[in-house]
């Protein structure tokens, strides 16, 4: 398959609405509906919404673990159609396996491609060197503390060269300290790399500390009702950034935007 590698778009959704089959006599539920929106190469973009309002739905459909009821949606210019090897998938939980050392597992999303047992060794010198967890390649995961479990994740979602990593709440299981400390580590990995990423988030300062542009989206049926460019410097240091004066602001931007002060908990 030709690839179109200078395309400056890495992802496009085009109208896109989703819905789910309601069962036997009852209605079907509409989990998004007429979202559009783009992310360029290289460029880092988070989703903040509401619970429910159809998140991991967007992910799901970029990663085609799920085809749009409407519209459509394309990976580096073609649409997507099915599992897509050319999208990484990083959730909350690590999934790595626990009979495998960290190197397995890195090179484990490899096993399934044509790719050489060589090459398959040097990504994964590659990434556990650019995730900063070398020194534990021949640990198993128990081994590790949560932090490092999940850049252990990461290396094994950037050893397969994807168009774009999907980030699905990757902090949200971590203490506070541990999730600004590997929201630094992820920042740094990901702007060195010129990696183009998608980020859901709870945390409204994540996204802010963290992204170049935030989509916020309503209330099931999830549309995007604003965008947000956070042109703060220092991308690859989001504990600068938190700390820049203006963040504030857009976290409070964010805050109006979802209408949170109105919101019962
Ligand atoms: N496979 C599915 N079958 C039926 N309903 C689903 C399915 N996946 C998600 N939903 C529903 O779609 C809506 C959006 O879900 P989701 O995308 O997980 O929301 P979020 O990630 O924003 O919390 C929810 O109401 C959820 O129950
Ligand atoms: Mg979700």
């Amino acid at each position: 398959m030709k690839r179109t590698g200078a395309m400056a778009l890495a992802l496009e959704f085009q109208n896109v609405g989703k819905s789910f089959s309601g069962g036997k006599n009852r209605p079907d539920l509409k989990a998004i509906d007429g979202v559009s929106f783009e992310v360029r190469k290289k460029e880092f973009v988070a989703i903040v919404g509401p619970s429910g309002c159809g998140k991991s739905t967007v992910l799901n459909l970029t990663a085609g673990l799920d085809r749009p009821t409407t519209g459509s949606v394309k990976v580096s210019g073609e649409t997507v159609s099915g599992p897509n090897p050319h999208v990484g998938f990083m959730l909350q939980k690590d999934l790595l396996l626990p009979w495998r050392t960290i190197r397995r597992n890195v090179e484990f999303g490899l096993e399934a491609r044509p790719v050489s047992a060589a090459e398959r060794r040097d990504r994964a010198t590659r990434e556990l060197a650019r995730c900063k967890i070398s020194d534990f390649a021949g640990h198993y995961p128990f081994q590790l503390s949560g932090g490092m479990r999940q850049r252990a994740a990461l290396a094994r979602t950037l050893a397969i060269e994807p168009d774009i990593v999907l980030l699905d709440e990757p902090f949200s299981a971590l203490d506070a300290q541990t999730k600004m400390l590997l929201q630094k580590s992820f920042g740094r990995t990901i702007t060195e790399g010129g990696i183009t990423t998608l980020l859901i988030t709870h945390d409204l300062s994540e996204a802010v500390a963290m992204a170049d542009r935030i989509l916020v989206m309503s209330d099931r049926p999830g549309r995007i009702v604003e965008e947000l460019i956070v042109d703060l410097p220092d991308r690859d240091n989001p504990i600068a950034r938190r700390a820049h004066p203006r963040a504030g602001s857009f976290i409070n931007h964010l805050y109006a935007s979802l209408k949170l002060d109105e919101r019962a908990a």
